[in-house]
């Protein structure tokens, strides 16, 4: 049996609620999870929440609850939002469960158990004590990144003073020749271990810098909110948030390193981590490919990493201090889950960064949603009721669909006194077929969903066009032209069938919709019909088959007056 398309994505610190960039993360996971399904295969969707470290203790202490207290509460605002966004996942990572945290001391302990023979010490973790400038105010260590332009630290930091601190390490270092010759043999092998591509580039630039190990020890009396490490290494050691962050990956998809074969685990791995572009150096595109290989992970074991990139606001950075921070949650209240989600996967290119604005999400739905397949929606519902009540006949077209000869209709619309018609409209089937097998496929293959979506809303702009051109309501008033009738309407409802199945995966409910208008909501056992890629090819809607009312399924946003 093929192994399910495992997804996972960044799990969240649950220091403050979730922005904008969070909802675009899951949303972004959850739409090539559903479109992995709508391709049929098995798919398994992670995501969760990560609990632990500083800044948590930190926002807890300032509210004054127990840091699980006020984990808890961040949490569930997490999940409310995934509900509310319609983020459907399998799996639920948040790091302060047991399960997870048994997982990473085990994990630590295999690792320190792992001897080298010939010195007797762990071959992946060491002890060490390090001098650093430590603000005692901020309760962690300085680098010369946090000192200012007159090579001074900060007032921000308070007190700061030069401290020993005994620390485990892990090694990295003595580890880039292999990391630089994996990720090299990936690209080479057509499979990289970073999309886009502009990201392995950079990712190999970092490992070629690469210098010292990781500390992923913090002394207990400094950082009391996280996982302790086991005993054997000595009291009062706490594990640093990324050590423990990262193992989630492993650790809610069933590993547990002293488990012989790990079987849910082995069927589901390896994953694709959609994660953005400021965790990839070092978290994911170093630390994690490393800690893989100490635990025994193959090559051929190692992740895929899809690396999006950043809203910002007005090129600027979103964050608390400026107050530019977007709510999701607000944003879906007042324009509904679908328009936002239709906003976050169109407006951004897979990979790149773009400004966030509230303007440009209701402009894009106004035109693309209500407008254009909103318009498409009715009226071909609209005009199938009136000249056919709602029946179609199935005509498929042969390249041309038009009149019995196109000339004829070209002569009857000058007899009107207007030349709307110049060109015949297009063969619809080979329409479909180029959209979904040239334009669509391909990208969202490629995790590139605008791109995907665009094909899918191109077909939406060639149908009206093709509505314009043809005018069916004055090829109604010719019986001679009953065939060319019949085939555009057939034509036009087909189209919207599959340009739903397309949709699908970012529009689940409106496909729904449109499915429920076409009448093709149930088959013909009564059950609902499931979005399917493979029911995306022409000529699915039966002869005779009797299309349901319009009902409007995207109301315009009225823009608030200037
Ligand atoms: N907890 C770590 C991830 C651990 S994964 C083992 C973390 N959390 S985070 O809450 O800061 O970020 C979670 C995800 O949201 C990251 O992938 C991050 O890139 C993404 N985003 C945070 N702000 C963002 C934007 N403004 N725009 C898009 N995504 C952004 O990092």
């Amino acid at each position: 049996m093929p192994k399910p398309f495992f997804i996972t994505t960044a799990i969240d610190y649950t220091n403050g609620a979730p922005h904008i960039g969070h909802a675009y993360e899951k949303v972004l996971g959850d739409v090539l999870a559903r479109y992995h399904r709508l391709k049929g295969e098995e798919v398994f969707l992670m995501t969760g929440v990560d609990q632990h470290g500083q800044k948590v203790q930190q926002s807890a202490e300032k509210e004054g609850v127990a840091p699980q207290v006020f984990v808890d509460g961040i949490t569930a605002k997490f999940l409310a939002l995934w509900e509310k966004l319609d983020v459907r996942y399998d799996a639920w990572a948040a790091t302060t469960d047991a399960t997870h945290k048994d997982c990473v001391r085990a994990i630590l302990q295999k690792l320190w158990d792992d001897k080298d023979p010939a010195t007797g010490a762990s071959r992946w973790i060491y002890k060490k004590t390090e001098r650093g400038w430590y603000s005692v105010r901020q309760e962690q260590f300085l680098t010369d990144k946090e000192r200012g332009a007159d090579g001074e630290f900060g007032p921000e930091w308070g007190q700061v003073e030069e401290r020993d601190e005994e620390n485990f390490y892990f090694r990295l270092k003595e580890h880039r020749d292999w990391l630089r010759d994996f990720i090299k043999a990936r690209s080479e092998a057509g499979s990289p271990f970073v999309f886009p591509d502009f990201r392995v580039s950079e990712l190999l630039n970092a490992v070629e810098k690469m210098e010292g190990d990781l500390c992923i020890s913090r002394p207990a009396s400094r950082l009391k909110w996280g996982i302790p490490f086991p005993e054997s290494f000595g009291a009062g050691f706490v594990t640093y948030v990324w050590f423990d962050a990262l193992v989630n990956y492993i650790s809610f998809a069933g590993y547990y390193p002293s488990l012989p074969e790990n079987p849910k685990f082995n069927a589901l791995w390896p994953a694709l981590h959609v994660i953005g572009k400021d965790i990839l150096i070092p978290a994911h595109g170093v630390y994690w490919p490393i800690m893989l290989k100490a635990l025994g992970f193959a090559d051929e074991q190692m992740p895929t990493l899809l690396v999006h990139g950043w809203w910002n606001i007005a090129g600027a950075k979103m964050s608390k201090s400026t107050g530019n921070i977007v709510d999701p949650n607000a944003l879906a209240d007042k324009y509904g889950a679908e328009a936002l989600r239709y906003y976050l996967m169109t407006d951004i290119a897979t990979g790149r960064d773009a400004d966030f604005s509230e303007e440009r999400l209701v402009t894009r739905y106004n035109a693309d949603l209500a407008n254009s397949l909103g318009n498409l929606l009715n009226r071909t519902l609209s005009m199938t009721a009136k000249y056919r009540a709602g029946k179609l006949t199935k005509v498929i077209s042969d390249g041309i669909v038009g009149p019995d000869k196109p000339e004829e209709i070209e002569a009857a619309i000058k007899a009107e006194g207007k030349i709307v018609m110049t060109v015949t409209s297009p063969d619809f089937s080979a329409e479909s077929r180029n959209h979904v097998e040239h334009l669509y496929q391909p990208n969202m293959d490629r995790h590139i969903v605008n791109i995907g979506i665009e094909a899918g809303m191109r077909f939406v702009t060639l149908c009206n066009q093709a509505i314009d051109i043809l005018q069916p309501w004055r090829v109604a008033k010719d019986p001679k032209h009953t065939k060319v009738l019949d085939s555009t309407l057939y034509d036009l409802a087909e189209s919207l069938r599959i340009i739903a199945i397309l949709i699908s995966p970012v529009l689940p409910k409106a496909a729904r919709g449109i499915f429920a208008q076409l009448n093709w909501d149930k088959d013909e056992h009564g059950n609902e019909r499931p979005f399917r890629l493979a029911d995306a090819v022409w000529g699915g809607l039966p002869d005779g088959h009797v299309l349901g009312q319009p009902i409007p399924l995207f109301p315009r946003i009225e823009k608030p007056a200037e």
